[in-house]
C-alpha cells in the first residue's frame, strides 16, 4: 500500500474492499467453526491492527493532511472521518484486551481437531466467544460506513 494508491479512487476503494472482505470471511469462518477460535481471533486482530489502523494512519499522515491544506473547506468533514479512525482504534484496543482477558481463556477443553501444531487446547466460553464476534461485527460495520463516507467525500464531488 503506497501513498500513491491512496490518492487514486479505484486503488483506494480496492484496498477498502479487500480488507473488508478478509474480515468478513474470517468472522464467517469463526462462526462456522472452520478455524480454531483463537487462531481466528489473532487473525482478526492482526487485520485490525496492521491493515485497518495502518491504513488509517497512512491516510492521516498523507492524504488527509494534503486535503486539509489544499481544500480547507473540507476540514470539518475530514475531522469526522478522523474521529472514525479514533473510534476504530479504541474498539480494536478493546477487542485486543478482551482476547487477552483471563476470563476468556480459563475454560480448558481438549481440542481434538486442532489443525496445526502447537495450538493451545483451549476453547472460550460461549458468551465470551459471542462477545468477541459481536465486537468484530460492530467494528466491521463502523469500517464500512467510514469507507463509504470517505470515498464519497474524497471522490464524488463532495469536496467543495
Ligand atoms: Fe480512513
Ligand atoms: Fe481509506
Amino acid at each position: 500500500m503506497t501513498g500513491h494508491s491512496l490518492r487514486e479512487k479505484e486503488a483506494h476503494s480496492a484496498i477498502h474492499s479487500a480488507i473488508e472482505e478478509q474480515i468478513e470471511d474470517t468472522i464467517g469462518s469463526l462462526q462456522k467453526n472452520e478455524i480454531s477460535f483463537y487462531h481466528g481471533v489473532d487473525m482478526l486482530l492482526e487485520i485490525w491492527e496492521n491493515k485497518v489502523l495502518g491504513h488509517a494512519e497512512e491516510e492521516e499522515n498523507s492524504l488527509y493532511k494534503e486535503k486539509r491544506s489544499s481544500t480547507p473547506s473540507v476540514s470539518n468533514r475530514l475531522n469526522k472521518l478522523s474521529r472514525d479512525h479514533e473510534l476504530l482504534k479504541t474498539l480494536t484496543q478493546r477487542a485486543r484486551s478482551l482476547a487477552r482477558s483471563p476470563d476468556i481463556r480459563d475454560e480448558t477443553i481438549e481440542e481434538s481437531n486442532a489443525e496445526w501444531e502447537g495450538f493451545p487446547p483451549i476453547q472460550p466460553r460461549q458468551e465470551n466467544k459471542d462477545e468477541i464476534i459481536s465486537i468484530n461485527k460492530f467494528l466491521l460495520m463502523l469500517l464500512k460506513i467510514h469507507s463509504e463516507e470517505e470515498e464519497r467525500i474524497l471522490w464524488k464531488g463532495d469536496l467543495h
